[in-house]
């Protein structure tokens, strides 16, 4: 299709309020305006280090403290990096004026952010990942931007009471709509406003996103799993179990070959597999008992678990599906697995069946050579 008869962004968005004759507008412009956060950051990245941006952010501690300036680390103790701090600001001067919000909450804040008093409060709530897989900046390699978008609790838009922490603990089944940026060769914006899921090319001539990848779908069926295979002495036996069954491939219980990825940008893999089908999966694990997973419910989890529902693949815990999972506090982590749904399924079944006897399970004591079992 010619580029010209491509709708943009803001066609895609009239078209479909035009369904809700009531809709005010508010979401459309909301929805440009984390559009147009996520153009300023994919500039930043672009420069890279023409632009000063990749490296360590800096905090400068009082001189009592430290001579030298050490690495900041956000909410989550990882440090931050310089573009990890710009893309936050980023989205908080892009969505703070706009009259569309009551607040909202990042990865890189510990605390909620209310509008300020000099702008008007809005009935939506932003949950954002400013830049996921930000270790991957300097090493140009894809990182992305992850937004969620909630209802205000009526009392607070109507400025009966102040915005709370516990305003945005809503499971992921209320996102109003979730979406990505990716960074990567091309600029892409993936969009669900309940829907399906749209994608958007970024065309560097005219500053706009145009639809390019209309009603994507995650294929069923997939030989390509991602998993972080160095954390696997800590892996729960259901995932240990399905991975080793993709590894012994043809041979193996389920008799095809698989093949491996793991880029360490989860925007960049949900892409992937949006794209052309496969599973992802960071479990919970026995790794640091304090967190249970590493990837966080409110803007990681859920946003890309509405994008692969509504792309009709599935995003579960490994036990259930994510979206209900009620979140007990803003930075709350959780094991995650995406993508195919008959994987995603498969998974599911191993965390609720007994593990299957294996020769090894025989080896015990009792079995061993010299035990009373054996002659
Ligand atoms: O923010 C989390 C993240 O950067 C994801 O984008 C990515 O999937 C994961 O961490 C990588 O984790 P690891 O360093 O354990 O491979």
């Amino acid at each position: 299709m010619p580029l010209s008869q491509r709708s943009t962004l803001t066609q895609f968005l009239i078209e479909e309020r035009r369904r809700y004759p009531g809709a005010s507008g508010d979401f459309n412009a909301l929805i440009l305006d984390v559009a147009l956060a996520c153009k300023a950051i994919a500039r930043s990245v672009a420069f890279g280090e023409l632009g000063g941006v990749t490296g360590n952010h800096l905090a400068h501690l009082p001189a009592t403290q430290a001579t030298a300036a050490v690495a900041s680390v956000n909410v989550q103790g990882e440090v931050q990096k310089k573009l990890d701090v710009i893309s936050n600001d980023m989205f908080l001067r892009a969505n703070e004026w706009g009259g569309h919000l009551a607040g909202m909450a990042s990865e890189e804040m510990a605390e909620p952010y209310a509008i300020p008093a000099n702008f008007p409060r809005g009935k939506y709530l932003l949950v954002f990942d400013p830049l996921d897989g930000s270790s991957n900046i300097d090493v140009n390699v894809s990182v992305g931007s992850i937004f969620s978008v909630l209802r205000a609790p009526a009392e607070v838009v109507q400025g009966q009471r102040k915005l709370t922490v516990e305003d945005f603990l809503q499971p992921g089944t209320e996102q109003v709509a979730a979406g990505y940026a990716i960074y990567g060769p091309t600029t892409m914006l993936m969009l669900t406003v309940g829907s399906g899921v749209h994608g958007f090319t970024l065309d560097p001539n005219l500053g706009e996103f145009k639809l390019t990848h209309p009603d994507v779908m995650v294929p069923a069926d997939t030989q390509e799993f991602a998993i972080n295979a160095s954390n696997s002495r800590f892996w729960e036996p259901p995932v240990k179990r399905y991975v080793d069954e993709c590894l012994a491939g043809k041979t193996g219980p389920r008799g095809q070959d698989f093949n491996m990825r793991w880029i360490a940008s989860m925007v960049a893999e949900a892409h992937r597999i949006l794209m052309r089908g496969g599973v992802f999966l960071y479990p919970r694990d026995t790794k640091d008992p304090s967190k249970p997973g590493r990837l966080r419910l409110m803007y990681e989890a859920n946003p890309i678990g509405m994008i692969m529902e509504q792309a009709g693949g599935r995003a579960s815990t490994g036990r259930g599906p994510v979206l209900q999972v009620q979140p007990q506090s803003l930075h709350q982590r959780i094991g995650l697995v995406f993508g195919s749904k008959s994987e995603v399924e498969r998974i599911e079944r191993y965390h609720d069946e007994p593990l299957p006897l294996k020769k090894a399970d025989f080896e015990t004591p009792l079995f061993a050579e010299r035990s009373l079992f054996r002659d």
